[in-house]
Protein backbone atom coordinates (compact mmCIF):
# COMPACT_ATOMS: atom_id res chain seq x y z
CA UNK A 1 0.00 0.00 0.00
CA UNK A 2 1.80 2.75 -0.84
CA UNK A 3 1.25 5.94 1.47
CA UNK A 4 1.35 9.36 -0.35
CA UNK A 5 -2.42 8.30 -0.33
CA UNK A 6 -5.52 10.12 0.82
CA UNK A 7 -7.89 8.45 2.82
CA UNK A 8 -11.32 8.10 0.95
CA UNK A 9 -12.96 6.42 4.35
CA UNK A 10 -16.04 8.14 5.74
CA UNK A 11 -16.16 7.81 9.19
CA UNK A 12 -19.50 6.21 10.17
CA UNK A 13 -21.76 6.90 13.49
CA UNK A 14 -20.04 10.46 13.57
CA UNK A 15 -22.53 13.01 15.21
CA UNK A 16 -23.88 10.31 17.20
CA UNK A 17 -20.31 9.63 18.34
CA UNK A 18 -19.62 12.41 19.69
CA UNK A 19 -22.47 13.30 21.21
CA UNK A 20 -22.68 9.88 23.27
CA UNK A 21 -19.07 9.99 24.07
CA UNK A 22 -18.99 13.50 24.57
CA UNK A 23 -15.47 14.13 25.13
CA UNK A 24 -14.35 17.28 26.75
CA UNK A 25 -11.93 20.02 26.59
CA UNK A 26 -8.45 19.09 28.39
CA UNK A 27 -9.46 15.27 28.54
CA UNK A 28 -7.01 12.36 27.34
CA UNK A 29 -8.91 9.87 25.25
CA UNK A 30 -7.93 6.42 22.83
CA UNK A 31 -8.72 6.06 19.63
CA UNK A 32 -7.89 1.81 19.34
CA UNK A 33 -8.82 2.58 15.02
CA UNK A 34 -7.14 5.48 13.67
CA UNK A 35 -8.04 4.41 9.89
CA UNK A 36 -8.41 7.27 7.60
CA UNK A 37 -8.04 9.33 11.18
CA UNK A 38 -12.25 10.74 10.67
CA UNK A 39 -12.64 9.87 14.33
CA UNK A 40 -9.11 10.58 16.14
CA UNK A 41 -9.51 14.40 14.66
CA UNK A 42 -13.32 15.11 15.93
CA UNK A 43 -11.86 13.88 19.53
CA UNK A 44 -8.85 16.44 19.16
CA UNK A 45 -10.85 19.54 18.12
CA UNK A 46 -13.04 18.20 21.30
CA UNK A 47 -10.47 17.66 23.81
CA UNK A 48 -8.38 20.84 22.48
CA UNK A 49 -4.80 21.85 22.74
CA UNK A 50 -4.65 21.11 27.00
CA UNK A 51 -6.63 17.66 26.15
CA UNK A 52 -4.34 14.50 24.62
CA UNK A 53 -5.91 11.66 22.01
CA UNK A 54 -3.46 8.52 21.53
CA UNK A 55 -4.45 6.94 18.49
CA UNK A 56 -3.25 3.25 17.83
CA UNK A 57 -3.80 1.34 14.03
CA UNK A 58 -2.45 -2.28 13.63
CA UNK A 59 -1.83 -0.95 10.21
CA UNK A 60 1.11 1.06 9.55
CA UNK A 61 0.14 2.26 6.24
CA UNK A 62 -3.14 3.97 7.64
CA UNK A 63 -1.24 5.80 10.31
CA UNK A 64 0.52 7.10 7.77
CA UNK A 65 -2.47 8.00 5.45
CA UNK A 66 -4.13 9.87 8.38
CA UNK A 67 -1.43 11.57 9.83
CA UNK A 68 -2.07 14.49 7.36
CA UNK A 69 -5.87 14.90 9.05
CA UNK A 70 -4.49 15.20 12.50
CA UNK A 71 -1.71 17.17 11.93
CA UNK A 72 -1.46 20.54 14.15
CA UNK A 73 -3.78 18.61 17.04
CA UNK A 74 -2.43 16.73 20.13
CA UNK A 75 -2.78 13.59 18.44
CA UNK A 76 0.04 10.81 18.94
CA UNK A 77 -0.31 8.11 16.37
CA UNK A 78 0.77 4.55 17.56
CA UNK A 79 1.41 1.51 15.72
CA UNK A 80 0.08 -1.35 17.94
CA UNK A 81 -3.02 -3.98 18.18
CA UNK A 82 -5.47 -2.96 20.62
CA UNK A 83 -5.19 -5.81 22.94
CA UNK A 84 -1.90 -3.84 23.68
CA UNK A 85 -3.81 -0.77 25.08
CA UNK A 86 -2.16 -1.47 28.45
CA UNK A 87 1.11 -1.27 27.69
CA UNK A 88 1.07 1.44 25.18
CA UNK A 89 -0.53 3.29 28.19
CA UNK A 90 2.18 2.42 30.82
CA UNK A 91 4.56 2.92 28.39
CA UNK A 92 3.82 6.85 28.11
CA UNK A 93 3.10 6.64 32.24
CA UNK A 94 -0.68 6.87 32.23
CA UNK A 95 -2.72 4.77 34.55
CA UNK A 96 -6.44 5.78 33.33
CA UNK A 97 -8.34 7.74 30.20
CA UNK A 98 -11.17 9.76 30.12
CA UNK A 99 -12.49 7.69 27.10
CA UNK A 100 -11.48 4.59 24.99
CA UNK A 101 -13.29 4.14 21.28
CA UNK A 102 -13.62 1.55 18.42
CA UNK A 103 -14.42 1.51 15.49
CA UNK A 104 -13.87 -2.20 14.40
CA UNK A 105 -13.22 -4.33 11.35
CA UNK A 106 -11.45 -2.77 7.84
CA UNK A 107 -11.44 0.72 6.40
CA UNK A 108 -12.77 1.36 3.03
CA UNK A 109 -9.23 1.60 2.48
CA UNK A 110 -8.04 -1.61 2.84
CA UNK A 111 -10.73 -2.97 0.78
CA UNK A 112 -10.18 -1.19 -1.94
CA UNK A 113 -5.75 -2.40 -1.88
CA UNK A 114 -5.84 -4.61 -4.50
CA UNK A 115 -3.02 -5.90 -2.83
CA UNK A 116 -4.03 -6.74 0.59
CA UNK A 117 -6.62 -9.26 -0.67
CA UNK A 118 -9.42 -8.79 1.39
CA UNK A 119 -11.78 -8.81 -1.40
CA UNK A 120 -13.02 -11.56 -3.71
CA UNK A 121 -14.15 -8.39 -6.21
CA UNK A 122 -10.51 -7.67 -7.37
CA UNK A 123 -7.51 -10.37 -7.84
CA UNK A 124 -5.09 -10.19 -5.60
CA UNK A 125 -2.51 -11.98 -3.13
CA UNK A 126 -4.51 -14.13 -0.97
CA UNK A 127 -3.18 -12.06 2.18
CA UNK A 128 -5.85 -10.44 4.00
CA UNK A 129 -3.46 -9.38 7.20
CA UNK A 130 -4.50 -6.13 8.56
CA UNK A 131 -0.70 -5.84 10.16
CA UNK A 132 1.12 -7.02 7.37
CA UNK A 133 3.97 -6.77 9.46
CA UNK A 134 2.95 -10.00 11.54
CA UNK A 135 1.53 -13.39 11.63
CA UNK A 136 0.30 -16.09 8.80
CA UNK A 137 -1.70 -14.66 5.82
CA UNK A 138 -4.71 -16.12 4.61
CA UNK A 139 -2.65 -18.41 1.92
CA UNK A 140 -0.62 -20.10 4.61
CA UNK A 141 -4.50 -21.03 6.53
CA UNK A 142 -6.14 -22.27 3.64
CA UNK A 143 -2.79 -24.29 2.63
CA UNK A 144 -1.73 -25.63 5.47
CA UNK A 145 -5.17 -25.99 8.30
CA UNK A 146 -7.13 -29.31 8.32
CA UNK A 147 -10.07 -29.86 6.73
CA UNK A 148 -11.97 -30.24 10.17
CA UNK A 149 -10.22 -26.60 11.59
CA UNK A 150 -10.79 -24.96 8.21
CA UNK A 151 -14.81 -25.99 8.43
CA UNK A 152 -14.97 -24.41 12.31
CA UNK A 153 -13.21 -21.25 10.98
CA UNK A 154 -16.05 -20.68 7.99
CA UNK A 155 -19.01 -22.15 10.43
CA UNK A 156 -17.94 -19.74 13.42
CA UNK A 157 -16.62 -16.58 11.83
CA UNK A 158 -18.88 -16.94 8.68
CA UNK A 159 -22.01 -18.18 9.68
CA UNK A 160 -21.19 -20.58 6.33
CA UNK A 161 -23.87 -23.09 6.54
CA UNK A 162 -21.76 -24.88 3.50
CA UNK A 163 -18.72 -25.18 5.86
CA UNK A 164 -17.51 -28.46 5.31
CA UNK A 165 -18.41 -28.52 1.53
CA UNK A 166 -16.05 -25.71 1.02
CA UNK A 167 -12.82 -27.17 3.44
CA UNK A 168 -13.01 -30.53 1.38
CA UNK A 169 -13.16 -28.57 -1.97
CA UNK A 170 -10.47 -26.54 -0.74
CA UNK A 171 -8.06 -29.43 0.50
CA UNK A 172 -9.02 -31.63 -2.51
CA UNK A 173 -7.48 -29.01 -4.59
CA UNK A 174 -4.42 -27.46 -2.70
CA UNK A 175 -2.86 -30.88 -2.82
CA UNK A 176 -2.82 -29.84 -7.01
CA UNK A 177 -1.75 -26.92 -6.46
CA UNK A 178 -1.66 -24.14 -3.85
CA UNK A 179 -3.73 -21.36 -3.21
CA UNK A 180 -2.16 -18.13 -3.99
CA UNK A 181 -4.86 -15.46 -5.17
CA UNK A 182 -8.14 -14.57 -3.92
CA UNK A 183 -10.09 -15.32 -7.36
CA UNK A 184 -8.43 -18.66 -7.26
CA UNK A 185 -9.86 -19.55 -3.65
CA UNK A 186 -12.99 -17.28 -4.53
CA UNK A 187 -13.98 -19.38 -7.57
CA UNK A 188 -13.35 -22.51 -5.82
CA UNK A 189 -16.27 -21.61 -3.08
CA UNK A 190 -18.29 -20.36 -5.51
CA UNK A 191 -18.29 -23.41 -7.35
CA UNK A 192 -19.77 -25.37 -4.36
CA UNK A 193 -21.88 -22.78 -3.12
CA UNK A 194 -25.01 -21.30 -4.39
CA UNK A 195 -25.60 -18.07 -4.82
CA UNK A 196 -28.37 -16.39 -2.43
CA UNK A 197 -29.90 -13.14 -4.26
CA UNK A 198 -27.33 -10.42 -5.10
CA UNK A 199 -25.16 -11.71 -2.24
CA UNK A 200 -21.80 -13.45 -3.58
CA UNK A 201 -21.31 -16.61 -2.57
CA UNK A 202 -17.42 -15.95 -1.43
CA UNK A 203 -18.70 -13.25 1.20
CA UNK A 204 -19.20 -15.35 3.88
CA UNK A 205 -15.63 -17.53 3.28
CA UNK A 206 -13.82 -14.50 3.05
CA UNK A 207 -15.39 -12.69 5.85
CA UNK A 208 -14.41 -15.55 8.39
CA UNK A 209 -10.78 -16.07 6.90
CA UNK A 210 -10.47 -12.12 7.57
CA UNK A 211 -11.18 -12.70 11.04
CA UNK A 212 -9.34 -15.68 11.70
CA UNK A 213 -6.39 -14.43 10.27
CA UNK A 214 -6.67 -11.03 12.26
CA UNK A 215 -7.55 -12.94 15.17
CA UNK A 216 -10.39 -10.05 15.24
CA UNK A 217 -12.67 -11.50 18.06
CA UNK A 218 -9.61 -12.30 20.31
CA UNK A 219 -8.42 -8.61 20.11
CA UNK A 220 -12.03 -7.54 20.81
CA UNK A 221 -11.85 -10.15 23.64
CA UNK A 222 -8.71 -8.90 25.09
CA UNK A 223 -9.57 -5.07 24.50
CA UNK A 224 -12.82 -4.93 26.10
CA UNK A 225 -11.41 -7.42 29.26
CA UNK A 226 -9.04 -4.15 30.00
CA UNK A 227 -11.13 -1.60 29.88
CA UNK A 228 -12.44 -1.18 33.45
CA UNK A 229 -9.26 -0.83 34.38
CA UNK A 230 -8.03 1.60 31.63
CA UNK A 231 -11.21 4.08 31.65
CA UNK A 232 -11.21 5.80 35.03
CA UNK A 233 -14.37 6.28 37.30
CA UNK A 234 -16.84 8.37 34.83
CA UNK A 235 -15.06 7.93 31.68
CA UNK A 236 -16.51 6.64 28.70
CA UNK A 237 -15.90 3.86 26.23
CA UNK A 238 -17.88 3.38 22.93
CA UNK A 239 -17.50 0.33 20.33
CA UNK A 240 -18.55 0.34 16.76
CA UNK A 241 -19.35 -3.16 15.08
CA UNK A 242 -20.64 -4.44 11.46
CA UNK A 243 -21.38 -7.70 12.76
CA UNK A 244 -22.95 -9.99 15.78
CA UNK A 245 -20.41 -11.62 17.15
CA UNK A 246 -18.82 -8.48 17.41
CA UNK A 247 -22.13 -6.84 19.18
CA UNK A 248 -22.39 -9.41 20.90
CA UNK A 249 -19.46 -9.01 22.95
CA UNK A 250 -19.74 -5.00 23.06
CA UNK A 251 -23.15 -5.99 24.95
CA UNK A 252 -21.94 -8.33 27.04
CA UNK A 253 -18.91 -6.29 28.35
CA UNK A 254 -20.86 -2.92 29.36
CA UNK A 255 -23.83 -5.17 30.84
CA UNK A 256 -21.20 -5.80 33.94
CA UNK A 257 -23.23 -5.02 36.98
CA UNK A 258 -20.33 -2.53 38.90
CA UNK A 259 -18.53 -1.36 36.21
CA UNK A 260 -20.04 0.29 33.55
CA UNK A 261 -23.56 2.01 33.54
CA UNK A 262 -25.07 1.52 29.62
CA UNK A 263 -25.89 4.74 28.00
CA UNK A 264 -26.99 3.10 25.15
CA UNK A 265 -30.10 0.29 25.64
CA UNK A 266 -29.93 -0.62 22.35
CA UNK A 267 -27.56 0.11 19.91
CA UNK A 268 -27.29 3.35 17.73
CA UNK A 269 -27.71 2.81 13.89
CA UNK A 270 -27.37 4.90 11.11
CA UNK A 271 -29.92 7.13 9.66
CA UNK A 272 -31.86 6.64 6.19
CA UNK A 273 -29.89 9.66 5.08
CA UNK A 274 -26.16 8.12 6.66
CA UNK A 275 -26.70 5.14 4.91
CA UNK A 276 -27.66 6.38 1.65
CA UNK A 277 -24.50 8.78 1.51
CA UNK A 278 -22.44 5.67 3.14
CA UNK A 279 -23.53 2.07 2.38
CA UNK A 280 -20.65 0.46 4.95
CA UNK A 281 -22.70 2.78 7.77
CA UNK A 282 -25.75 0.24 7.14
CA UNK A 283 -24.77 -2.81 9.28
CA UNK A 284 -22.76 -0.11 12.22
CA UNK A 285 -24.08 -0.61 15.68
CA UNK A 286 -22.57 1.86 18.39
CA UNK A 287 -22.56 0.95 22.14
CA UNK A 288 -21.54 3.08 24.79
CA UNK A 289 -21.02 3.21 27.85
CA UNK A 290 -19.91 5.17 31.14
CA UNK A 291 -17.84 3.64 34.08
CA UNK A 292 -19.01 3.57 37.35
CA UNK A 293 -18.09 2.94 40.68
CA UNK A 294 -17.71 -0.92 41.70
C1 LIG B 1 -13.27 0.96 10.35
S1 LIG B 1 -11.59 1.43 10.30
C2 LIG B 1 -11.57 2.86 11.34
C3 LIG B 1 -12.03 4.11 10.67
C4 LIG B 1 -11.86 5.38 11.49
N1 LIG B 1 -12.69 5.38 12.67
C5 LIG B 1 -12.12 6.63 10.66
O1 LIG B 1 -12.91 7.48 11.08
O2 LIG B 1 -11.50 6.76 9.60
C6 LIG B 1 -10.83 0.25 11.32
C7 LIG B 1 -9.33 0.44 11.50
O3 LIG B 1 -8.99 -0.31 12.66
C8 LIG B 1 -7.79 -1.00 12.46
N2 LIG B 1 -7.84 -2.17 13.33
C9 LIG B 1 -8.66 -3.24 13.24
N3 LIG B 1 -8.43 -4.09 14.24
C10 LIG B 1 -7.43 -3.55 15.01
C11 LIG B 1 -6.77 -3.97 16.18
N4 LIG B 1 -7.04 -5.13 16.78
N5 LIG B 1 -5.81 -3.15 16.70
C12 LIG B 1 -5.51 -1.97 16.09
N6 LIG B 1 -6.10 -1.54 14.95
C13 LIG B 1 -7.07 -2.31 14.43
C14 LIG B 1 -7.77 -1.33 10.97
O4 LIG B 1 -6.44 -1.50 10.53
C15 LIG B 1 -8.47 -0.10 10.38
O5 LIG B 1 -7.53 0.87 9.99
Amino acid sequence: MSTDRVPVHVSVLPAETLSLLDPKAGETWVDCTVGGGGHTRMFAERVGPNGRVIGLDQDPTMLEMARQRVAGLTVELVHANFDQLSEVLTARGIDSVDGVFADLGFSSDQMSEKARGLSFRDDGPLDMRLDPTTGETAADMVNTMSEAGLADVFWEFGEERRSRRVAQRIVARREEKPFATTADLANVVRSCVPRSGSIDPATRVFQALRIAVNDELGSLDRLLAMLPRVVKLGGRAGIISFHSLEDRRAKQAFRAVGLWQPVTKKPVEASDEETARNPRARSAKLRVARRIAN
